[in-house]
């Protein structure tokens, strides 16, 4: 692999579509390489376009938009950080063989709709999963649970993350709130859901899963250590690194996320989310990007997620060392405000071995993630309590 320098005719040009907190931090990780970022969100000022040599605010969905702002930029490497993209158009500018989309365009267009990857995960690659269904009105809703998935379960838009348009029912009466709130949470084709039974966890962990280049330059795969985290309403607030597991459990989780990933194919980091039992483990989904919970690497690995993901991008060694037990423990905005600010950030990294991020976003809404504490400690609980206490000292307010 050969890296050019920026803003000149050599440059590795890497385009990131979506440019959100995620997006920042390969984009950092990428202009430590010297190589050449485009940061292209759906509204102005997102976190990555502050850090990227270029920043453009354009409709991802709309194809010639996209098309022509590719043809302009001519980047070596498309990185989609964002579901919420024209996948079609993804495909014509892989095909026509002008920039490489990360990790696939069919990984991208799988996984972007929860029919296409748990048919693959379930039907294909018989991965155990929850019980599941697809309605397309709320009387095939209603019949699907009747006749197996049963209460209590999930309702989901087939496309939505973050928990949008996403309920938990355990009788029949919650059933049509469920249905309208998925048919018009979701995004772009909406009216189809996935029902899933609830698996009866202890824990459910993301297994970073790195596909990237080995020394032979062979794509080989690596697992970064598990990371634990807790769900509210579908959305992380807290996440730690390593999850105790069984042996057993570790090894079916690690086999699950090589299965997946294999066949989704490509290169740059996964995020395997998986149920785990005792022993067992179901698979739940999977991002072809860094993850969320993933946050916790940039204090807890040699290598953060984001850092793997640059270097599986551009073809170099990755090493997926964990240094650190670890934690993270997200900040909310609060309020809803575009002229917001923080205090509390003395008491905040006055906490051991603490350190703060703010994505710097424009708006703040009273659950939107508006930043993250990150600490260390002996051990998983040492480290959330840390990271816990420092998220809560930050006060987001308007002022
Ligand atoms: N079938 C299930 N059984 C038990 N818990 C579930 C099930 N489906 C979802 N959950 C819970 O809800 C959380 C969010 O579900 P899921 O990951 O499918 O949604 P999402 O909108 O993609 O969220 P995100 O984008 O944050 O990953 C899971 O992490 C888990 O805690
Ligand atoms: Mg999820």
């Amino acid at each position: 692999m050969k890296l050019g320098t920026p803003l000149t005719a050599s440059a590795t040009k890497v385009m990131l579509l979506g440019s959100g907190e995620l997006g920042k931090e390969v984009i950092i990780a990428l202009q430590r390489f010297g190589v050449e970022v485009i940061a292209v969100d759906r509204y102005a000022n997102a976190p990555g376009q502050q850090v990227a040599h270029r920043a453009y605010t354009i409709d991802m969905t709309d194809a010639d938009a996209l098309k022509a702002l590719v043809a302009t930029e001519k980047p070596h490497f498309i990185v989609p950080e964002i579901e919420a993209l024209n996948t079609d158009a993804l495909a014509d500018i892989e095909n026509s063989g002008t920039a490489t989309v990360i990790p696939t365009v069919r990984a991208v267009q799988l996984t972007m709709n929860r029919e296409g990857i748990r048919r693959l995960a379930a039907e294909e690659l018989n991965l155990p999963v929850s019980p599941y269904a697809f309605a397309r009105s709320e009387a095939e809703l209603q019949a699907a649970i009747d006749s197996g998935i049963g209460y209590p379960c999930f309702i989901k838009p087939t496309m939505s993350s973050s928990g949008k348009g996403q309920s938990r029912i355990t009788q029949a009466s919650q059933v049509k709130a469920a249905w309208d709130y998925a048919a018009t949470g979701g995004r772009v084709n909406q009216g189809v859901v996935i029902v899933e039974g609830q698996i009866d966890f202890d824990y459910e962990i993301t297994l970073l899963t790195v596909r990237a280049k080995n020394a032979q330059g062979e794509a080989q795969t690596y697992f970064c250590e598990p990371i634990g985290h807790v769900q509210k309403n579908g959305d992380y607030v807290e996440s730690w690194q390593p999850q105790a597991m069984t042996a057993n459990a570790l090894k079916a989780s690690q086999h699950i996320a090589k299965t997946i990933t294999d066949s989704l194919g490509g290169f740059g980091l996964f995020g395997v989310e998986l149920f785990v039992k005792n022993d067992q483990v179901w698979f739940s989904e999977v991002s072809p990007r860094p993850h969320d919970t993933g946050m916790v690497t940039m204090c807890s690995q040699r290598l953060s997620e984001f850092e793997l993901h640059a270097r599986a991008i551009l073809g170099l060694p990755v090493d997926v060392t964990m240094t650190q037990t670890g934690a993270s423990a997200v900040i909310y905005g609060g309020v809803d405000s575009q002229n917001l600010s923080y205090e509390g950030l003395e008491a905040a990294l006055s906490v051991p071995s603490s350190d703060i991020r703010l994505f710097g976003k424009p708006e703040s809404f009273a659950r939107r993630r508006m930043g993250v504490a990150l600490a260390t400690g002996k051990d998983s609980d040492e480290a959330r309590s840390r990271a816990k206490q420092a998220a809560s000292l930050v006060k987001p307010a308007e002022r």
